[in-house]
């Protein structure tokens, strides 16, 4: 019986990994530009990383975790990473990376996990391309981090992505906000969902975020946060603002937007597209001020936001095809001779850079020819024992069709020369 991978997970095969690698190239190129490195972080954790890091009433850490038990530490509890700003905040206060330079600006690519539902756009293991800056509080690295996307967005041609923003406070404006909005529900608690009255006491904004029309409903003249938020709250998100009118950047204010992350607080955003059906985030984040101390580390802000691979790559393939793949040359030989001649100089080839085939099985001209083709080659080189004996070979361009008798002692420099130009 043949062995099948686990619903929602799934390959990223040749063909369309092109447009995977593009979209990552694309992403560190961006990084660089904005003087972002790359930081790498396992993809297992422990367990409580990520309940105290995006709270206990939040979707992902209440049913959406891949939780086994750690065989090395008896009643531990290890869980496959949901997400990357816990593990590198983790990081960021394990390694002490603030006694050397409080200010990082780090970036990550990889898979993340998630037991959701699987629909178009939604995988229980997808890729999120991310970054997070550690150790400024201030408004205009929010709006540099909003620029970033942009630029990102612009650079591989993603013209749907809309950016929705929003404040949620700090903790002194919030509790105040979360009082308000706790007395709005309560005179409508028996009209919500089951599961946002279990939670509504200890997690009253978690209702904005319910997807149950009823809900959605209920809570349509719910007090605005934007107008609970204390003075240096509101400066902050009028700083955000005045920067991205300066530098051109559309924005739509969504103050229901509480996003479905507890270590949030002031700056929160979502970049959607409307050609994605129901999943249209592409890209997420904002601003945690709490986080680093939470995780045992000292009081040092945090912004950042992670963007969904597969999501940017349906953007991209409804746009264009991928680039062609293959050799740029393609080794035709007739006859053991010329292919024992062949194998050697290809191999020195490759150590020069060329990308350059050839296959050990003997076949006919004609199908080799069309294998050629297949792979895309843009050039031919065909020797037989014809062509050895007279100590040439021929080189073939596959647009052109033209074709030109080379001596054998020049073949690895003609075809470098391809290379180059
Ligand atoms: P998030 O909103 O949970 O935020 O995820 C960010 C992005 O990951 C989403 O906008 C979406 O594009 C993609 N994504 C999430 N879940 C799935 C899924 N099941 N299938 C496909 N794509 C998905 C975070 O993860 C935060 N850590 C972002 C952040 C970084 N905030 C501050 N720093």
């Amino acid at each position: 019986m043949k062995v099948t991978a686990i619903k929602g997970f799934s390959d990223i095969l040749p063909g369309e990994v092109e447009i995977w690698q593009r979209v990552e190239n694309a992403a560190r190129k961006i990084f660089a530009t904005y003087n972002f490195a790359e930081i790498r972080i396992p993809i297992v954790e422990k367990t409580e990383l990520f309940s105290r890091s995006l709270g206990e009433t939040t979707d992902i850490v209440e049913k959406e975790m891949y939780t086994f038990a750690d065989q090395d530490a008896k009643g531990s509890l290890l869980t496959l990473r949901p997400e990357g700003t816990a593990g590198v905040v983790r990081a960021y206060v394990e390694s002490e990376l603030f006694k050397t330079e409080p200010v990082q600006k780090l970036y990550y690519l990889g898979p993340m996990f998630r037991r959701e539902r699987p629909q178009k756009g939604r995988m229980r293991q997808f890729h999120q391309i991310g970054a997070e800056v550690l150790g400024r509080g201030d408004p205009f690295i929010d709006a540099e981090v909003l620029l970033l996307l942009n630029d990102f967005f612009s650079a591989t041609g993603i013209e749907s992505a809309a950016l929705q923003l929003n404040s949620l406070g700090c903790s002194d404006c919030r509790p105040k906000y979360r009082q308000l909005l706790l007395a709005f529900l309560r005179e409508r608690e028996q009209a919500l969902c089951a599961n946002c009255r279990r939670r509504m006491e200890r997690n009253p904004l978690r209702v904005l975020d319910c997807k149950e029309p009823g809900c959605i409903e209920q809570t349509k003249n719910a007090p605005s946060i934007l107008d609970s938020l204390c003075d240096s709250c509101r400066q902050h998100f009028e700083i955000v603002q005045r920067l991205l009118r300066q530098t051109a950047v559309r924005y739509d204010l969504n103050p229901r937007m509480v996003r479905g992350l507890d270590y949030y607080c002031r700056t929160t955003f979502e970049w959607t597209s409307n050609q994605l059906g129901s999943q249209s985030a592409i890209a997420a984040g904002g601003r945690y001020d709490g986080l680093v101390q939470e995780l045992g580390g000292p009081a040092i802000p945090g912004v950042g936001f992670a963007m969904g691979i597969e999501r940017l790559t349906m953007l991209l393939h409804s746009k264009r095809s991928p680039a062609p793949v293959g050799p740029v040359v393609y080794t035709v030989w007739v006859g053991e001779n010329a292919r024992d001649w062949a194998f050697p100089v290809v191999h020195r080839l490759r150590q020069k850079g060329l990308s350059i085939e050839i296959e050990g099985e003997v076949r006919s001209l004609k199908s080799q020819m069309r294998r050629a083709d297949k792979l895309n080659a843009s050039a031919v080189l065909i020797v037989g024992d014809n062509e050895l004996d007279r100590g040439v070979a021929l080189l073939r361009d596959m647009a052109s069709r033209e074709q030109s008798e080379i001596r054998l002692n020049d073949v690895e420099g003609a075809l470098l020369s391809r290379k180059a130009s």
